[in-house]
């Protein structure tokens, strides 16, 4: 074992992300809180984490689950105080976990007293400036300003004050209660300037940038060309080329980058980082235009994510943020679920899930085959198991480490994503992957979601979690010796020991049909993506003198030449 190796912490990093409406409530309201968050801590240090990314926790009506802010200096009344998020802040640094925060730079909620503002202030004000608000077509300005079409269905305008003279129309990529900025507007601009500075003050060490792909518009706002009828409700603004990856977005990066690195010029022990969030999947012209050194540090790859199981398809997605970072040094930011996403274990337990030809870029609209969970749990890990073996930083979404599953069974009028209500129904939404975490079995606490009021009543979970889930949860899992999570735990310790004192590259290696193996320096790892346990030839160079060190299912390996079904085994060679 050789010592660790001194680069940036943010390039290496494992990184748990924390949906913290659903990750532990400590006044039994039934929704997350920050003080859930301290009590549980130690629950994240033990997987070895090194920061928290934090999903929105500023104040929001929450018609997007905070990804609608309606000020950016403060936290959510629901989540609890400032003085509770610095004290978070603190303790976690105790447990030397930094914090990072989500920045959501393309819009405001409705309820931003920029955006009251606007709509008080009548076209042509200053305060109208900092929205995209355009007269509508027609004589009568009832058609609106152009056909873009919103992320979550429907169009991407809303008009205002119908029946007034002032029929306005304001743009929004997202819901409409997500009014986009025009970050060409100077107050704009210095906003996220204070932001930045606010929230580096208060020990954040940097941010997961939101949404970068929407940010910056075509000038003229022109009408998008027709998109052919292969093109699903959610992804045709991703592919109007006025909105998706425009190259006046990359203004705004500069700007964003300008301002971290001002801060740390003027705090020298702060490493502050950025990660931008883009779906840029098989784009690797995109990853290297985001991740300029003038830009954001990282962007995730979503490749591994939205991959089927299946030998060429998983190297093909190692492939670009590989040599992404071989060219240009940036290290990819590796992830495997997020709040946005059908759970892992789903997916991967789907009947189709080997078969590349049923799978889409987008996950809501993923295949309808039924699922095997233990099938897809045991795969998750596998896949986990290689990630974590990766040159880069992971990211690991809240319960992924107990190996939930997506939950399917939440009746309509409790549904809460907006994606739902706007298709009609058509898409189910998000709201299968942020189902309120079990930490026990006890029913009545919402399975350990919930510390009781002092009357001892809890409020109904704000997302209601199915029949059951109680075995899903810490307190079952700690009891059994090789569940999902004292794997995990056992990878953020092979982590340390034998993946991020390697340098920072891997490359493929050829095993043999169905095996997927990677070198990173004297790291070796097999990925075993067939339904039968395999031989591996250890007289081929790769594995002269091979110790395994790790497996993701320990109680089946015999012997260190023999990969069980749908496992990874790590050596060092
Ligand atoms: C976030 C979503 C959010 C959207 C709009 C995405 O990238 O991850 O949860 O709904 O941006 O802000």
């Amino acid at each position: 074992m050789t010592e660790p190796i001194q680069r940036p912490w943010w390039q290496d990093a494992l990184i748990y992300q924390l949906y913290i409406r659903s990750f532990a409530d400590s006044n039994g309201d039934g929704i997350g809180d920050i003080e859930g968050i301290r009590s549980r801590l130690g629950h994240i240090a033990s997987l070895g984490a090194d920061a928290i990314w934090l999903n929105p926790c500023y104040p929001s009506p929450q018609h997007d689950h905070g990804y609608d802010v309606a000020n950016y200096f403060d936290i959510h009344d629901e989540y609890g105080t400032l003085d509770e998020f610095d004290q978070l802040v603190a303790e976690a640094r105790d447990h030397n976990i930094k914090i990072l925060m989500d920045l959501v730079p393309g819009h405001s909620s409705q309820d931003h007293r920029w955006f009251r503002a606007a709509l008080a202030a009548g076209p042509g004000s200053a305060e109208r400036d900092r929205y995209y608000f355009r007269d509508g077509k027609g004589a009568d300005g009832s058609k609106p300003p152009n056909n873009w079409q919103s992320a979550f269905g429907g169009p991407a305008w809303t008009r205002i004050n119908e029946d007034s003279d002032d029929g306005q129309w304001y743009l929004h990529t997202f819901a409409r209660e997500q009014p986009d900025f025009d970050h060409t507007n100077v107050d704009v601009q210095q906003l996220f300037v204070d932001i930045f500075e606010f929230w580096f003050d208060r020990g954040v060490e940097g941010f997961r940038v939101d949404a970068v792909a929407g940010v910056g518009k075509h000038p003229d706002l022109p009408d998008q060309p027709p998109v052919g009828p292969d093109v699903g409700v959610l992804d045709i603004t991703w592919v109007n080329p006025y909105i998706a990856f425009r190259p006046e977005g990359h203004e705004a990066w500069r700007r964003f980058r300008t301002a971290a690195d001002s801060y740390m010029q003027r705090h020298p022990e702060r490493e502050l980082m950025m990660v931008a969030e883009a779906y840029a999947v098989r784009r690797p012209e995109i990853i290297k235009a985001f991740t300029e050194p003038d830009q954001f540090h990282q962007m995730f790859s979503f490749d591994l994510m939205l991959t089927p199981w299946e030998k060429a398809s998983i190297e093909r997605a190692m492939q670009d943020p590989l040599a992404i970072l071989e060219e240009t040094g940036v290290a990819p930011a590796w992830t495997l679920n997020n709040h946005d996403i059908q759970r892992i274990v789903t997916r991967l337990g789907r009947e189709d899930a080997h078969r590349p030809e049923s799978w889409t870029n987008n996950n809501l609209a993923l295949s309808r085959a039924g699922v095997d969970t233990d099938l897809g749990e045991r795969r998750a890990r596998a896949m986990a198991s290689l990630i974590f073996a990766l040159p880069g930083s992971l990211y690991l979404y809240q319960g992924e480490e107990l190996g939930l599953p997506e939950v399917f069974d939440i009746p309509d009028d409790r549904r809460e994503d907006p994606v739902f209500e706007r298709t009609g129904g058509a898409e189910i939404g998000r709201d299968g992957c942020r189902v309120p975490l079990p930490w026990d079995d006890d029913a009545s606490s919402s399975y350990g979601f919930s510390v009781p009021r002092p009357n001892g009543s809890v409020g109904e979970p704000w997302l209601p979690q199915p029949a059951g889930w109680g075995a899903h949860s810490v307190a079952t899992l700690e009891g059994i010796p090789l569940s999902t999570l004292h794997i995990y735990r056992k990878l953020g310790e092979a982590r340390t020991a034998y993946a991020t004192n390697q340098p920072l590259t891997a490359d493929p290696v050829e095993l043999g049909a169905g095996l997927v193996g990677v070198r990173r320096g004297s790291l070796l790892v097999v990925v075993n993506t067939t339904t039968e346990a395999v031989a591996l030839d250890m007289n081929n160079p790769e594995l002269a003198d091979a110790q395994l060190v790790f497996a993701s299912e320990p109680d089946e390996v015999d012997t260190p030449d023999m990969i069980p079904p749908n496992s990874t085994l790590w050596f060092t060679t």
